[in-house]
């Protein structure tokens, strides 16, 4: 019998992460012929992800460049994956996740070939189409473009089927993130290694992630300012930021956190970040995959954002959207760290986004769709 064949595309750190688990199971059945591009998007942050789970690309269109535009990423990826295609592998599905540029280029380049797309993580939406920008308009495009919808949770399924969707073409499967958690969550995991060596651990932990587009510039400024000024007058905590590669967002931490108890460190790979994560107090963040990783790990999340696509968790009661004005961001992280009863109701551990099982859910939907 013919293999089926299947191409995952994918370019940044979030993605690789996601995807990881997917990609691993798929070149470990037989019935598929899998094949990995990448687009190189990241680099460094993504060929992280790459080595810890072990996966060897087949190709790699290697377009990163510093300061890079949108409109650099997208060209250049709709370009590099329709000389894939057309060149080197023409596959029967290509697999594109969530709503990054390399994401959207890849599927709208699957398309002008004439290649069906899978979208994995489909159906999150905030209704705005400049928040997050321009991760909404990139997944909306992907809803378009996509013949199957992987959701992870059912309201994702009804995001898109507003849209006029398909049903028989969307499947509920949990998101693809717990199952690349749980391979990675270690309760004896070491922490003396050098990359830790600035954290005071004896501390109450809060971990930062924060560099989202829409922010930069004064929402960015303001959310530095106000946690440099907690972390000035809670000397029994420690701010941990592993700062994104963006140059423009290291040249603001370094000037705006001036507190002793701040660490910038460099982005961690992930078995070392997930395993921080849970060992800290809280988490505050602008990142998207934070937001589903931490109610897992009963860890509570401030939002940096003036909205999530991600209601479950806030429903769930583990996360809370608390904008980016500085005054509110202070008073939001004060009540976590000095009301007790506050913080206790919000560090459950309660997990929206699946029994980490979503990449079997995947296969076997592909498999029925194609055998
Ligand atoms: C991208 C995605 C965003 C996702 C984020 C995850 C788009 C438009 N944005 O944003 O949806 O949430 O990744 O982190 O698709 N850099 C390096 N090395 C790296 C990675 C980045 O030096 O390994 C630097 C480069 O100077 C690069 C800059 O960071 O130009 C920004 O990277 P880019 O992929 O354009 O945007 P992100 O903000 O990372
Ligand atoms: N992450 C990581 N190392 C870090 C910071 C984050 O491995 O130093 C992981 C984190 O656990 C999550 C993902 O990277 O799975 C989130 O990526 P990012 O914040 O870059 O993107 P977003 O989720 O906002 O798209």
């Amino acid at each position: 019998m013919n293999k089926i064949k299947i191409m995952s595309v994918f370019g940044t750190r979030p993605e690789a992460i996601k995807m990881a688990p997917l990609v691993k199971k798929l070149y470990n059945d037989d019935i598929f012929e899998s094949k990995v591009l990448v687009t190189g998007q990241h680099r460094q942050m993504l060929d992280s992800v790459l080595e810890i789970f072990n996966i060897k690309p087949d190709y790699d269109l290697n377009i990163m460049k510093h300061g890079q535009t949108i409109q650099d990423i997208t060209s250049k990826v709709i370009y590099g994956t329709c000389e894939i295609i057309q060149n080197k592998f023409r596959p029967d599905l290509l697999l594109v996740h969530g709503d990054t540029s390399t994401s959207f280029s890849a599927a709208l380049g699957a398309f002008y070939e004439k290649v069906t797309v899978g979208h994995i993580e489909a159906g999150l939406r905030t209704g705005n189409i400049y928040s997050p920008y321009p991760e909404e308009m990139n997944r909306k495009l992907i809803g378009s473009i996509a013949t199957y919808h992987f959701a992870p949770t059912k309201n994702n399924k009804y995001n898109l089927l507003r849209e006029y969707i398909s049903e028989k073409n969307i499947i509920t499967t949990g998101n693809t993130v717990i199952d690349a958690l749980h391979s990675v969550i270690k309760d004896d995991f070491d922490f003396s290694k050098e990359d830790f060596k600035n954290i005071d651990f004896s501390k109450k932990i809060i971990l930062l992630t924060c560099h989202r587009r829409e922010n930069w510039g004064k929402p960015m400024e303001d959310i530095f300012f106000a946690l440099n000024k907690i972390a000035e007058e809670n000397n029994d905590i420690q701010i941990v930021y592993p700062v994104h590669m963006n140059p423009a967002i290291v040249k603001l931490a370094n000037e705006k956190f001036t507190a002793s108890n701040v660490a910038l460190i460099k982005p961690l790979e992930y078995e070392e970040f997930a395993n921080l994560m849970n060992k800290s107090y809280f988490i505050m963040t602008d990142s998207g995959g934070l937001q589903e990783e931490a109610p897992s790990l009963g860890k509570p999340v401030l939002v940096l954002r003036t909205e999530t696509e991600r209601p479950e968790a806030v429903k769930a009661g583990t996360v809370k959207v608390v904008g980016v004005d500085k005054d509110d961001i202070y008073k939001e992280a004060n009540i976590l760290l000095k009301d007790e009863k506050s913080y206790k109701q919000m560090a459950n551990a309660v997990n929206p986004y699946g029994d980490g099982k979503a990449c079997d859910r995947i296969i076997e939907f592909i498999e029925n769709i194609y055998r």
